[in-house]
């Protein structure tokens, strides 16, 4: 398994290219399967999570092919609507395919997921979803099978709690139905809107996009386009926080700080000065120390819970006490023990963390436990005194576009060790 090896106390300065992001760019992977002709998606990001889809997705017989970050999809030699366990259960976003197969080819088998071990992270609101449409849904040695005769019928559709992927899986099952859908409580993050603008590009009807309420009328066949993916706010935010640990500058381009703005405002309280245009966000901490922030995670547009790690590290070493509240997930804070074995100081009791800030991180070997917290971990060591190894680094692999030539080009001293 790879591991990094950091040399931390350097401050990092320069200029950052962001990708497209993962969250948008798979969704809208699994919403190509709709389309009765070839759509193109740009600015795709190469990512592990990225090319586990697309493997996926050629499995069932689909002809993808990949140009840089060009990828073009044509659903026209799709020869099976399975989708097994082996690919299934390294990420949770495959049972995206499960809405845009259901509408489209009336019939799914898609395995129950796996991804990042940060709470049970259940599907019974995309079967639920599903259900309400018409379909009948079994769970069957760990598979669900989905079927309708013929469409599936439009339905009022009610989320108990806000979740972005069966949001996701609710609108590509609903644009191909028979009639109307009102989603309510639906997903307002960035990577939900950007599916819709996707789907109304293809021909889809959908009223309230940005909104808690979707309303779609379903229409008959989709068609193709070109569509470039959003960029990701999440690796913006996580550059920003490489500056902010750092006492450093830099420069996130391609990015769109209309994204992230309960982040940029946790940084300003942060004493970082952040300054914006239209497509980059500069975040210069002056040299300074970060004072701690306090911060609840909850669904957008409040503080997201893939930026609380990385966050949560930067606190570590601020002046000052920063209290955190982890409301999304059950189980997202493993990156706490890996800290602290970096000399951090954080109390965890049940969702809430305190973080007591300590002038100077010490390098330790460390385990990268899931996407988001191995990134709170490589921000630990840019900051830490001397070398530190993170362990089990697939996991950033699955998220980060070219960590290492990203870090290394703002000045950190980062190396890939094969192992
Ligand atoms: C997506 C993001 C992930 C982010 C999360 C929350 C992708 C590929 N992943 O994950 O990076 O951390 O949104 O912003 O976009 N839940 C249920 N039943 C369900 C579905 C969800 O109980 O059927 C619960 C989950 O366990 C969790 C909460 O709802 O506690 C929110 O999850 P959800 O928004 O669905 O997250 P994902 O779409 O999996």
């Amino acid at each position: 398994m790879d591991r990094f090896l950091i040399e931390g106390g350097r401050p990092l300065n320069g200029e950052v290219r962001i990708s497209g992001a993962k969250n948008a760019a798979l969704p809208l992977l699994a919403a190509t399967l709709l389309a009765s002709t070839p759509v193109t998606l740009r600015n795709v990001p190469d990512l592990k999570d990225v090319s586990t889809l697309i493997k996926l997705i050629r499995g069932m017989g689909v002809t993808i092919t990949r140009d840089g970050d060009t990828v073009t999809v044509d659903t026209s030699t799709l020869n099976s609507q399975f989708a097994p366990y082996e690919l299934v259960k390294t990420m949770r976003a495959s049972i995206l395919v499960l809405g845009p197969l259901l509408a489209r080819y009336h019939d799914a088998k898609v395995s129950l997921p796996g991804g990042c071990a940060i709470g049970s992270r259940p599907v019974d609101l995309h079967l639920k979803a599903m259900t309400a449409l018409g379909a009948e849904v079994t769970v069957e040695n760990g598979y669900v099978h989905a079927s309708v005769g013929g469409r599936l019928k439009g339905s009022r559709i009610q989320f108990e709690l806000v979740t972005v992927g069966g949001t996701q899986n609710a609108l590509t099952a609903a644009v191909l139905a028979e009639g109307t859908t009102i989603i309510d409580n639906a997903a307002r993050e960035p990577e939900v809107t950007d599916l819709a603008h996707m789907l109304v590009k293809m021909g889809a009807r959908i009223e309230g996009i940005g909104s808690d309420t979707l309303t779609v009328h379903g229409v008959e066949q989709l068609q193709g386009c070109e569509y470039p993916v959003i960029a990701d706010r999440i690796e913006t935010g996580s550059y920003l926080a490489a500056a902010a640990m750092t006492g450093g500058k830099i420069r996130t381009t391609h990015t769109d700080p209309s994204l992230l703005e309960a982040v940029l405002q946790k940084f300003e309280e942060m004493g970082a000065v952040v300054t914006t245009g239209p497509d980059w966000i500069e975040l210069d901490m002056q040299g300074k120390r970060p004072r701690a922030v306090n911060f609840r995670t909850l669904p957008h547009p409040a503080f997201p819970t893939d930026m609380q790690a990385q966050l949560m590290a930067v606190n570590t070493i601020a002046e000052g006490t920063g209290t955190i509240i982890e409301t999304i997930f059950e189980n997202r804070y493993m990156h706490v023990p890996e800290l602290s074995r970096m000399g951090a100081h954080i109390q965890v009791d049940g969702h809430t963390a305190i973080v007591s800030g300590v002038e100077q991180l010490q390098a330790a070997p460390v385990m990268a436990t899931d996407l988001r917290a191995s990134m709170s971990l490589v921000l630990a060591a840019l900051a830490a005194k001397g070398q530190t190894c993170i362990d089990r680094i697939y996991h950033i692999d699955r998220g980060y576009e070219r960590i290492e030539a990203k870090l290394t080009q703002l000045g950190a001293s980062i190396q890939r060790v094969a192992g």
